[in-house]
């Protein structure tokens, strides 16, 4: 197996009373496509939080290419190559589409290399180009969830989180998001994906884990948890067609 990238060791998150993320070790190698599962209120956005450095966790360990990163600030982790999609985009609907890409190079010291990597992205995505000057609300459902990932891709990053990116997509937008995430994962970018998706996030994903009450409850090849009975009746049933 790859060297482990992202290791979490019995990472434990709390807010108050509220035990979010219980003992949750998991790993990412380079270079490989992680599926973390689990219905609403599992702990997956927590889980993410604590990786990207919102919440501190109450417990446990993030390392990441070798180093402890548990207590490091937000920017020190973007700036270590780990980069969030979050949870609903959270792109900046008042700016335009550049600005939007811009930011996601704010802690980047060469503007003009920024420069370069902001057409890059609309290369990839040619409806980003042809909307750069406009404000991010025009943008459908679809194209938000693409500048998410092109400015996330601005800060180039090695491992980049994905909280529910096909939330609310249709369903051909999905299925180019997910090959999306296989063209990046193809150019090196290791993924850990939070999905409740489960059908598309097993078929692209090499091993998952899936949180239960904020525990991992199930783990392992992709391959073999889609085979999984108790996981098919649990979320592959409940699967809209
Ligand atoms: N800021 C917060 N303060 C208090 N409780 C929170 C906070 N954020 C999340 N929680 C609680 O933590 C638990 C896990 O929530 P979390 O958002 O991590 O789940 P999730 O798996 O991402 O769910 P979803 O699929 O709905 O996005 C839930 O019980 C939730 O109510
Ligand atoms: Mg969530």
């Amino acid at each position: 197996m790859s060297e482990a990238w992202l290791e979490t060791e019995a990472l434990d998150v709390t807010y108050g009373r509220t035990h979010a993320v219980r003992g949750v070790s998991l790993t990412v190698g380079e270079g490989e496509i992680v599926a973390v599962l689990g219905a609403n209120g599992a702990g997956k956005t927590s889980l993410l939080r604590a990786l990207q450095g919102a919440v501190k966790p109450s417990g446990g360990t993030i390392r990441f290419m070798g180093r402890d990163l548990t207590n490091a600030g937000s920017a020190e982790r973007v700036r270590s190559g780990m980069m969030l999609v979050p949870e609903g985009r959270q792109i900046f609907v008042s700016m335009t589409v550049h600005e939007n890409l811009l930011m996601g190079g704010h802690l980047r010291r060469d503007q003009s290399a920024v420069e370069k990597d902001i057409k890059a992205v609309y290369e990839r995505f040619p409806n980003l180009a042809e909307r750069r000057d406009m404000k991010a609300t025009v943008l459908s459902g679809g194209e938000q969830q693409m500048l998410a990932v092109g400015r996330a891709l601005i800060g180039r990053p090695k491992l980049m989180m994905l909280d529910e990116p096909s939330l609310g997509l249709s369903p051909l937008f999905v299925e180019k998001l997910f090959s999306l995430i296989q063209e990046l994962n193809g150019e090196g970018l290791s993924i850990l994906l939070v999905e409740q998706n489960t059908h598309m996030a097993l078929e692209i994903a090499s091993r998952a884990y899936v949180l239960e009450l904020g525990r991992v409850t199930l783990q392992g090849a992709a391959a073999d948890l889609a085979a999984d009975a108790a996981l098919a009746e649990a979320y592959l049933g409940a699967e809209p067609a």
